[in-house]
């Protein structure tokens, strides 16, 4: 069943519609004397990504963002997500590159002649490769590296930037990438991911800190959250379920609200850890302003045999989008609440909701139905939670254009622009009209 699509009036006053992508996936890594970064190496190497493709030139959006801003401008949104990439803004990951900085400075004066609130998130996944080849999140020094790094961006952008995100999704950076290796630099090593869901959070309360020094607000993080259904009411694919939700659900949002690593994680990763994390937990646990909550899908998980955290997800019954993902917007409004409690007196934002779908331009139009109920459901979810009392205060659709979707190329399209990437041709879809409609003032 589909909800009838919400308008801006349903929302508070204020509330914040947005468009979010990231720099990797539309910029073209190749431009603008950016260095290499761990995807650039990862995508050429074979068997990681299919028909093993990069970000080199991607979106092209280095030099079609005028274009890309009047998109979101024309489509009524009041505020754009991006990110700076690391490896353009410091090629080898110390060195700030002037050419780099001064495309976001262009970047973000363009939002504001376009009446457009920026929302910086500062790693969103391109790791300069010099870094990487010193153990990358693995290493402790990525702390002072990401440090300097961020306070570099932020001397450039902070007086214009609204928002500002240390990191996008520390799962994906740190267990996606070091313990699954489905995104760079593709390690499947307990002891590599332990280290890195540590770094990632030192990192982010290491930056926290210097940047509130420097005189800087409203900073955040961005948290993935997906559901993690039992397969069975069977004890251990119980336990599999509740493991999985303690990696990945419960893991971030309780070190950075100041509850510590939950016990359930713990377990096994304890002897993996860094030594002495403990004398971390405070700098991790630096006060937010804000916390970014993404959202997809959910994912149901039975036990398996095999060391610890022996488990693996299986398919669902829902309806599920071009990578299989179940739709399940109840799961939304879940997190919504959840957080909502553990981060109590902490504004949240959806940063990221959106799905692939294979769509196709047909006489100049895309018809993206099953795009458009995806998105009425999902900020039905969102409105449903404010009325419940949740703190929610923006909502950033996934994505503006179709972009670089990792590990599965170019194949799978989550934007709500369609892109031809032999022509580079933007073509709104339906669903940017419909939330364009909805969100007149
Ligand atoms: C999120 C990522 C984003 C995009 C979407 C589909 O995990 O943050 O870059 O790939 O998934």
């Amino acid at each position: 069943m589909t909800s009838p699509m919400p308008t801006r009036k349903d929302f508070p006053e204020g509330f914040l519609f947005g468009v979010s992508t990231a720099a990797y996936q539309i910029e073209g890594s190749r431009f603008g004397g950016a260095g290499a970064c761990h995807w650039d190496t990862f995508a050429a190497t074979p068997g990681n990504v299919t028909l093993a493709e990069g970000g080199g030139v991607a979106c092209d959006h280095y030099h079609f963002w005028e274009q890309d801003l009047d998109l979101i401008r024309d489509g009524n949104f009041d505020a754009y997500r991006f990110s700076t990439s690391w490896a353009r803004v410091m090629p080898d990951g110390v060195t700030p590159n002037p050419e780099g900085l001064d495309f976001y400075d262009r970047l973000v004066d363009g939002m504001a002649e376009r009446g457009l609130t920026p929302s910086l998130t500062l790693y969103h996944w391109d790791l300069p490769s010099d870094l990487a080849m010193k153990g990358g999140w693995t290493n402790r020094d990525i702390a002072p590296r990401f440090t300097d790094y961020a306070l570099a961006v932020m001397k450039r952008l902070g007086d214009r930037v609204d928002m500002t995100a240390t990191l996008n999704e520390p799962w994906c950076i740190a267990w996606l990438s070091h313990f699954l290796g489905v995104h760079a630099p593709g390690l499947r090593d307990i002891r590599a991911a332990a280290h890195a869901m540590h770094h990632t959070l030192l990192a982010h309360g290491t930056a926290m800190a210097a940047l509130r020094a420097e005189g800087h607000d409203n900073l955040g993080i961005v948290l993935n959250f997906e559901t993690a259904h039992p397969a069975s009411r069977r004890a251990d694919d119980m336990q599999a379920a509740l493991r999985q939700d303690a990696i990945y659900n419960r893991w971030f949002i309780e070190a950075v609200t100041g509850a510590g690593y939950p016990a359930a994680a713990l377990e096994g990763l304890q002897p993996h850890l860094p030594k002495d994390w403990q004398a971390d937990m405070e700098t991790i646990a630096a006060p937010l302003d804000w916390i970014g909550i993404n959202h997809y899908t959910r994912a149901i998980y039975r036990a398996v045999d095999g060391p610890w955290p022996a488990g693996e997800a299986i398919p669902g019954p829902l309806a599920k989008t071009q990578l299989g993902w179940e739709i399940r917007p109840d799961g939304l409004y879940e997190f919504l609440m959840r957080v909502g409690q553990q981060a109590k007196g902490t504004p949240l934002y959806v940063t990221e909701n959106g799905m692939a779908w294979d769509d196709r331009v047909l006489d100049g139009h895309v018809s993206d139905d099953i795009r458009q109920a995806y998105i009425r459901d999902h900020l039905a979810a969102a409105k449903r939670a404010i009325d419940d009392g949740v703190d929610l205060r923006g909502f950033f659709q996934w994505s503006l254009l179709d972009n670089y979707e990792w590990s599965h190329g170019y194949g799978p399209r989550f934007g709500i622009v369609h892109v031809d990437y032999e022509t580079q041709k933007r073509t709104p879809k339906g669903s940017y009209l419909m939330l364009r409609e909805a969100l007149n003032r």
